[in-house]
């Protein structure tokens, strides 16, 4: 993006990189509501993902390329060497939210998919790993999951911190919470190394109303039909269904369900002057803290909700990364130029 830097960076490998939430927020440069993410001395050398709108959209906003392959297709030997591997691995299996069918955890083929890191970082050993999950992992499989996925990935050489972040407390429009699993394959950076801390509490929370674009309120295309509202009333006493979102406070989690959002359904919507409408997936993006350069036209809307709300937001990314070269002592770039980036 904007800056130039003349320092060394770390390397990283993504995999699971979805649209590039995680990838984008660790190597900075990018602009949210106003503030800069400077960069951060790491670059992406390798990064897959095997849903091929997702990686489109990807391959729109960064130089580096990604891949569109299966992850259990990747020869580990044959991927270039790093020093951090990333992955969002996949949660359908683990969320809360997925009570049909019900969570199955790590006996779930996708909830072993995190394997695939086990296997890259047995074999690689690059000196950190960044994973990423929903809340249910911690206490999915009546709570056996999480410490056999700590346990395999001790096994696989590495010390782990974990911690359960709140995105709407790292300036993020979201109440979006996330477990993220930092590994060390150092002692000493295991003991240096500490979460961040949150930097917008209470009082400063980024509020819905902020990422809101009000040209779409002029437009038919986002609400609902009177026939959908109608229905939803049927049900909403018992099922205490449509999620209206308070707009003085950060959204509840948008997830990749806005695809098909319905007034039935638990995702969040607005009410706009009595009417309920749904967010575009611009507002989406905004949400999840994508700066606006960030390009999504590249697939149908309803594919760019899908990659949007699968993301780790970039801005909570850029907050644990950062962390990481706090403790590590590892050289912020030096900027050489500082160009304006929307
Ligand atoms: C939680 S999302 C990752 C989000 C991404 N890290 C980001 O920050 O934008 C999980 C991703 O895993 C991908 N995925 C699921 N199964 C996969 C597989 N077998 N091989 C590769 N990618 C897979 C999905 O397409 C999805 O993009």
């Amino acid at each position: 993006m904007g800056e130039t830097t003349r320092n060394k960076k770390l390397k990283v490998t993504s995999l699971f990189c979805g649209c590039g939430g995680m990838d984008l927020g660790i190597q900075g440069d990018f602009n949210f509501l106003g503030k800069h993410f400077s960069e951060l001395p790491y670059e992406v050398v390798y990064a897959a993902d095997n849903d091929s709108y997702a990686t489109a959209i990807y391959n729109s906003n960064f130089k580096h390329k990604c891949e569109t392959k299966d992850v259990r297709d990747i020869i580990p030997t044959e991927i270039p060497d790093h020093d951090i591997l990333l992955g969002g691995f996949p949660c359908q299996s683990f969320s809360i939210s997925a009570q049909n069918p019900p969570r199955l955890g790590y006996k779930d083929e996708r909830g072993k998919l995190f394997f695939e890191m086990v296997n890259v970082l047995k074999e690689k050993q690059p000196r950190f790993f960044i994973g990423e999950n929903v809340k249910g992992l911690l206490s999915a499989n009546k709570g056996k999951a999480f410490p056999m996925i700590v346990n395999e990935f001790e096994k696989a050489g590495y010390h782990i911190h974990y911690k359960l972040l709140n995105s709407s407390e790292f300036g993020v429009p979201q109440k979006r919470e996330r477990v993220f699993i930092v590994g060390f394959r150092e002692f000493d950076d295991y003991f240096k190394f500490r979460f961040p801390q949150p930097s917008t509490l209470n009082g400063s929370k980024v509020k819905l109303k902020q990422v809101i674009d009000t040209k779409a309120d002029l437009d038919d295309k986002w609400f609902f039909s009177q026939r959908a509202v109608d229905g939803m009333l049927r049900v909403r006493e018992k099922m205490n269904k449509g999620r209206v979102q308070d707009l003085e406070q950060p959204c509840n989690t948008i997830s990749s369900h806005l695809a098909k959002v319905s007034l039935n359904g638990t995702d969040p919507v607005l009410m706009i002057d009595g009417k309920y409408r749904r967010f575009t997936p611009r507002e989406a993006a905004n949400i999840q803290s994508f700066p606006k350069s960030f390009n999504l036209e590249v697939v149908s809307e309803n594919r760019q909700y899908r990659a949007i709300g699968n993301a780790v937001p970039p801005v909570l990314m850029w907050h644990v990364a950062n962390a990481l070269v706090e403790c590590c002592s590892v050289e912020k770039p030096e900027v050489v130029k500082d160009k304006n980036v929307v």
